[in-house]
């Protein structure tokens, strides 16, 4: 039931904080460990694991995206991304020692059972992220995380993305733990700063909502929206494109900041709205100079800039035309509370057009056929 909100999708992203803190419940023993929800995998071959390919198709990729740039700086391994509709129609080199890890958030997306099937078949072992007990994708597999989001009912994904993003964290953190390419206190440091995301994503919740209505609002003629972010704001920009996509059939391009020059930049012209994850300001490091040079660049041109940033960066304020604010967190887990104004946009622009956002057209919750 949707339980007073308007629409299951507005109830649903109120829900992302609680998502996101229910994910992280029950994952850690007595001794304060990380353990996973189900694992058929000798420890001894879990710890060989050399590589993982991600597969998934629309936001649980974008979510596998996110876990790359966690995944690769604490465990050290490659991770690839790979739509789960082309991975096996490509020859993928798979080995036991490749760990491929289906996100998905029903459970029973065709695609992504007929990759994981795939790499079973070649040797490889096979990890679930998955929101669905029981479902097809974390019983074939040899183990399995669960997000606990609670069952998501608006076709477009929202909760779920966040549940999915720290679950794959999780899954890092545990990789790290068990091969000792962090300290005990940088997990457990990490955990913390994780535990403390819900309330971060509920202060945007509680004091952006606004703007983003406002924002909507001033937007209802666009034709188009380019969105751009770098680092983990790459993946933030392509699921904030997909979702305005999905909902109020909006034509969006996400793409990475720094491609602006080689190509994008040509669709700006005067009024075209840019949307722009910044990274955090702090130390105006170059990530963050090097995205703000990108606002400056379209600005140029004439383009509407939408910005989401860290609270306080006078960059934004001066360079941006709209600011959804994110409070301080560490970059690596922003996501979390990046893609909510984005979310929320989405959610605006198609109400105010008058569109069913729960049951967007042409579109299915889970997508049983190849
Ligand atoms: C699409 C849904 O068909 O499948 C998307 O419309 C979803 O919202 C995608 O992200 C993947 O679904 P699942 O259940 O495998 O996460």
């Amino acid at each position: 039931e949707k339980g007073g909100w308007p629409s299951f999708m507005d109830k649903e992203i109120h829900e992302d904080p609680e998502a996101v803190g229910n994910t992280l419940i029950g994952r850690f023993n007595t001794a304060g460990d990380i353990v996973l929800d189900e694992v058929r995998i000798a420890l001894e071959d879990f710890k060989s694991i050399d590589k993982i390919i991600v597969v998934a198709c629309g936001t649980a990729s974008y979510a596998g995206m996110v876990a790359k740039y966690a995944i690769e700086h604490w465990v050290r391994i490659p991770v690839e991304i790979e739509l789960a509709h082309e991975f096996r129609y490509r020859d993928p080199i798979l080995t036991p020692r490749t760990l491929v890890v289906a996100i998905s958030q029903s459970g029973e997306t065709m695609d992504t059972l007929m990759a994981l099937r795939h790499a079973r078949e070649q040797g490889s072992r096979v990890l679930a992220i998955c929101n669905t007990q029981g479902s097809t994708i974390p019983r074939e597999s040899d183990a399995v995380l669960y997000t606990h989001a609670g069952p998501e009912i608006a076709v477009a994904s929202t909760k779920a993305f966040v549940a999915q993003v720290v679950a794959a964290y999780m899954l890092g953190l545990y990789l790290a733990q068990i091969k000792g390419t962090m300290f005990p206190d940088e997990i457990r440091g990490i955990v913390a700063q994780l535990k403390a995301m819900p309330a971060k994503i509920q202060w945007v919740l509680d004091t952006q909502c606004e703007t983003v209505d406002k924002a909507a609002k001033r937007m209802l003629n666009a034709h188009s929206f380019l969105f751009l972010g770098r680092h983990v704001g790459y993946p933030v920009a392509m699921e904030g494109a997909l979702k305005l996509k999905e909902i109020a059939y909006t034509f969006t391009e996400g793409f990475a900041a720094g491609e602006l020059k080689h190509g994008p930049i040509a669709l700006v012209d005067e009024g075209e709205p840019v949307v722009v994850i910044v990274p955090s300001a702090r130390g105006r490091n170059t990530l963050h100079n090097k995205v703000i040079s990108g606002i400056e660049e379209v600005k140029a041109r004439g383009a509407f800039t939408i910005v989401v940033a860290e609270e306080g960066d006078p960059d934004a304020e001066r360079y941006a035309d709209v600011v959804f604010w994110r409070p301080i967190c560490p970059t690596l887990l922003s996501p979390l509370v990046d893609v909510v104004p984005l979310q929320l946009f989405a959610m605006d622009m198609a109400n105010l057009k008058g569109y069913d956002v729960d049951k967007p057209r042409n579109l299915a919750k889970s997508v049983t056929v190849e």
